[in-house]
């Protein structure tokens, strides 16, 4: 197992739940209805590949790295499917409230303050990069 909270979260979260992926959706769409219609025509193998990139995104620690990644997948959600800065922030409590589940009696403080700190770093790594100033 890592020695980092958020892999081994995952880790843990896969080892307990599965494919946490479906889960995420369910919980996503019942918390902002403005991402489920926008996503509702979208098919669960892009679903899936959306989400194995969020996956990839929470568990990098400097996001100097992704700097161009960033770049294009915020401008392109925003001018291709006009995604609002909101939309980013229910997803990210989606995951992190499917996770919490998933580890039920294993999931402490010590990983709500990691996932805490590292979905705020991206988020805001996120929203500062729109177009128009929010
Ligand atoms: C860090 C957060 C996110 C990442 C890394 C991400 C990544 C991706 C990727 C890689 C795809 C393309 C999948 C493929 O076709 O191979 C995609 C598609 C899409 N994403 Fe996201 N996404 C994120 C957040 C969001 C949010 C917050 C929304 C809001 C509802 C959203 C809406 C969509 C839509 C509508 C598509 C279009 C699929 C299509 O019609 O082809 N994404 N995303």
């Amino acid at each position: 197992m890592s020695d980092d909270l958020i892999i081994r979260s995952l880790e843990l979260a896969v080892a307990n739940a599965g494919d946490i992926t479906p889960a995420v959706y369910k919980k996503y769409f019942a918390r902002c209805q403005d991402s489920k219609a926008l996503m509702i025509h979208v098919d669960e193998l892009v679903r899936g590949k959306m989400m194995d990139e969020v996956y990839r995104l929470v568990m990098v620690e400097d996001y100097g790295e992704e700097d161009g990644y960033l770049n294009w997948e915020v401008d392109n959600h925003e001018m291709a499917y006009s995604v609002k800065p909101h939309m980013y922030e229910s997803l990210f409590s989606a995951l992190i409230e499917t996770i919490c589940e998933s580890l039920g009696d294993e999931w402490n403080a010590d990983y709500a303050a990691a996932w805490k700190q590292r979905s705020d770093r991206l988020r805001h790594e996120i929203v500062r990069r729109f177009s128009e100033a929010v």
